[in-house]
């Protein structure tokens, strides 16, 4: 019966907060493309008529459902591109060829000027390339331009751009000083972002419709830990701090938080909100993934990003709300739960003094922890139900 209650109250709660959804993703393993839809049901993308090595970086243009992926091994091309619109016939497009020392570490794409950008770690440059003709195939020296030439020792790595305030944002995982920085997708007005208290931000997202960069670090001790704060840098905060994983990729979703762990080669989600503590795994693989993105089935709609200032207060308050509401539920719960040992208690040590000779005293003052394991039971069962 009180086991009932406590569902009705946590479905209750769930219910009142909306329905959590995963996005779709596709996750770059080894040599293949997976497609993970509803946060649990897996299928690889075949690929026609081409031999993938080591498939890394991933970006994703909802305009034309085009993905691009650079293969670091490949023996003739960095960046491909692939479209996603038909099932049964996928040719990949070589986009930009290799023939010399360049890397790709990170891409981004900008629907609006139809521009791909990729970070370049070992020559220090940012470079873009039009992809407005199509097929387009590009030898590296023509047609591609250069942003940003960052300074001696400077080694950008995580890229993303936002569609909206025409903003690009990178980290930079320098050995001495490791920066977060910005400029327009001109390359204009370049600014640093953070640079305090930064060890590696090597895995990094943006989540535009609440205008917060997510950022991964490993912090050299065995732990490593995920932030977040607005663009401009104000509003730093600890997402999640976890042990004994090297976080190589990370996407920020509706909902969720993706990434990528290189140690347990394990796809981790947790929720933006704040309203469970703990990441759960979507799964396992062979190799390690070092590329996810988000699918987004429509272009980012800039007219619902609000003023700056709107989005990020109504972001605080959802997760303040969220927050007091399962310490209220939690409250309940333990309420509920000495409520009824303490009745159950005196119920029994009422029937104890009739039946005196039967009384057990371990059954009696185990019991509460009986009750206890029955309870976090069910509630994790439902927590795991709800997502
Ligand atoms: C892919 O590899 C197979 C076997 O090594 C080879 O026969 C085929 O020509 C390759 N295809 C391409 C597009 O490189
Ligand atoms: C890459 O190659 C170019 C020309 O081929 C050269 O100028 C540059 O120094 C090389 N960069 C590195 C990091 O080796
Ligand atoms: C770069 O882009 C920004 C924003 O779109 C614009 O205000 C600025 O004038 C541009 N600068 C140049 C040199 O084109
Ligand atoms: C974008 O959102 C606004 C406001 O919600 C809506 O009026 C508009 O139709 C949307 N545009 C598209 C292309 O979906």
């Amino acid at each position: 019966m009180l086991l009932k209650i406590h569902l009705i109250l946590i479905v209750f709660t769930a219910g009142t907060f909306g329905s959590v959804q995963h996005n779709n993703l596709i996750i770059a393993v080894g040599d293949e493309l997976e497609f993970l839809t509803d946060g649990n049901a897996y299928r690889t993308l075949t690929l026609n008529s081409y031999n993938a090595t080591k498939l890394s970086s991933l970006a994703y243009d909802a305009t034309t459902r085009k993905l691009f992926f650079s293969d670091q091994r490949h023996h003739y091309g960095h960046i491909f591109s692939v479209s996603l619109d038909n099932e049964s016939h996928r040719p990949v497009e070589d986009i930009v060829e290799k023939n010399n020392n360049e890397t790709v570490e990170s891409l981004a794409y900008d629907p609006v000027n139809k521009m791909l950008l990729w970070t370049d770690g070992l020559n220090r440059a940012i470079r873009r390339v039009q992809i407005d003709n199509d097929p387009i195939h590009i030898e590296e020296k023509d047609g591609i331009e250069i942003v940003h030439f960052l300074e001696n020792d400077a080694k950008p790595r995580g890229l993303v751009s936002d569609p909206c305030t025409r903003m690009l944002y990178w980290t930079n995982v320098h050995d001495s000083n490791p920066t977060i920085e910005r400029s327009f997708l001109n390359g204009s007005h370049r600014e640093i972002v953070l640079h305090s208290d930064l060890l590696l931000p090597n895995a990094f997202d943006l989540d535009i419709m609440e205008q917060m960069l997510y950022w991964a670090e490993d912090l050299h001790n065995g732990y490593f830990r995920i932030e977040r704060s607005y663009v401009n840098g104000t509003g730093r905060q600890e997402f999640y701090r976890g042990m004994g994983s090297f976080i190589v990729s990370l996407t920020v979703g509706d909902d969720f938080v993706y990434w990528s762990d290189y140690n347990h080669k394990k796809i981790w989600c947790l929720r933006k909100d704040g309203s469970s503590r703990s990441p759960l795994s979507l799964g396992t693989f062979r190799n390690p993934a070092l590329g996810l993105v988000v699918i987004h089935h429509q272009p980012v709609n800039c007219t619902m990003l609000s003023e700056d200032g709107q989005a990020e207060k109504s972001f605080a308050e959802k997760s303040e709300i969220i927050t007091i509401a399962v310490c209220l539920t939690g409250t309940c719960l333990i309420l509920m739960g000495i409520v009824a040992a303490l009745i159950f208690r005196v119920w029994k040590s009422m029937g104890c003094q009739r039946l005196a000779f039967v009384s057990n005293k371990n059954e009696d003052d185990t019991f509460p922890f009986h009750y206890f394991d029955d309870y976090s039971n069910s509630y994790a069962m439902v927590e795991k139900a709800t997502p």
